[in-house]
């Protein structure tokens, strides 16, 4: 199964949801929330894509490294790329329905283990319990090597799904904070909110699962996470999905680094394509990132083989690009690997 068939079938089961773009940079798809798109006018997306795009890496090929190591760990768990499955969710109103949730859960899941890496399951403002818990069944099958996020609901809503994460083994949990002004698509009995520093302290206080909050976009909610106990931040704002015109993840995440890198995992996202875009990552102070539109494409184009084409292929272009910047191992790579930023 090549790259080409996996998007010719992609396109086929996604379209117009997804046209699957040469370049995914938010352009065809702006304003297509629901859907693939950045919200509104597209820009968030579009910073994305265009902050990455403007990083250029400096060329280095007068040293020893040969055979880099492409492995990081993350919540424990080795990774042999520093890249995993973000949550993605809404197989029916972001994907147009041609997969079950649980045959997708299990395509992202089973083509990051194919991968040698871990994924995240999304949750819906408005699933019912039996839909996440049946997610929870798929977690569970696959021993646990997963992330759960469960959305920024009231607290008590968040622990009841707590108790059933952890009773999936799964390597960790996390809350999509971004998520919190979604909630007008709140149903009956759910809704979602933004959290005050000591409700993201009782959160982290209420189990000994380490707590990812995915979705912070300045030093300043960088180190009130740390504060909060949270073992890992997202650098995310959500694939532009959420807030129109926030700035690029890469812009950002140097003065995020500066302020707390070594004291959390710092996990990033946004427009991750390619082996070059995860280095740039890395170089400006990510200890690992998350890739979203294309393994959805990926799942929908081969289910699991598809996912794990994908992941296999930036794992080859970071190792090559590894070599071709003189980096030894994804867990060190050095600011000055980006040698300008183009204007
Ligand atoms: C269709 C779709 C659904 C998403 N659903 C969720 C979600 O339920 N929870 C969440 O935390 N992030 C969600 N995200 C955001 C991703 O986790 C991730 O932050 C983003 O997709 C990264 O950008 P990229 O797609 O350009 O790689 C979604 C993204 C897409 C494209």
């Amino acid at each position: 199964m090549t790259m080409a068939e996996v998007l010719r079938v992609a396109r086929e089961k996604l379209y117009p949801r997804c046209r699957v773009c040469p370049e995914c940079n938010g352009v065809a798809c702006a304003g297509e929330v629901p859907g693939f798109g950045g919200i509104g006018s597209g820009a968030a997306f579009r910073n994305n894509f265009d902050s990455l795009a403007r990083l250029n890496l400096e060329m280095r090929t007068f040293h020893d490294v040969k055979k880099p190591d492409a492995s990081v760990v993350v919540f424990g768990e080795t990774l042999s790329l520093p890249v995993m499955a973000a949550a993605t969710g809404g197989v029916t109103y972001n994907m147009g329905g041609k997969m079950t949730e649980e045959d997708y859960v299990d395509a992202i899941i089973g083509g990051c283990r194919m991968a040698g890496t871990i994924g995240l399951v999304a949750d819906g403002i408005g699933d019912p319990m039996e839909v996440f818990q049946r997610r929870m069944a798929v977690v569970k099958q696959y021993g646990g090597k997963v992330v759960v996020i469960i959305k920024p609901k009231t607290q008590d809503e968040i622990i009841k799904r707590i108790r059933m994460v952890e009773e999936a083994g799964a390597v960790a949990f996390g809350i999509d904070i971004d998520s919190a002004g979604r909630a007008a698509r709140a149903v009956a009995g759910q809704t979602v909110e933004p959290k005050t520093p000591k409700q993201l302290a009782e959160l982290a206080k209420s189990t000994t699962l380490p707590f990812f909050i995915k979705g912070v976009m300045s030093a300043r909610e960088a180190e009130i996470a740390v504060d909060a106990g949270a073992r890992a931040i997202g650098v995310s704002n959500h694939g532009g999905r959420v807030l129109d015109h926030t700035p690029g993840v890469a812009q950002i995440l140097p003065a995020i680094a500066d302020r707390v890198k070594g004291k959390i995992t710092i996990i990033a996202d946004g427009a991750v394509r390619h082996g070059a875009d995860v280095l740039k990552l890395l170089a400006l102070g990510a200890d690992a990132t998350m890739c979203g539109r294309p393994l959805v494409r990926g799942a929908h184009g081969a289910g699991k083989e598809g996912v794990a084409l994908i992941l296999n292929g930036i794992r080859t272009e970071l190792i090559d690009s590894m070599v071709l910047t003189g980096t030894a191992t994804a867990r060190n790579v050095s600011p000055d690997t980006i040698s300008e930023v183009r204007a």
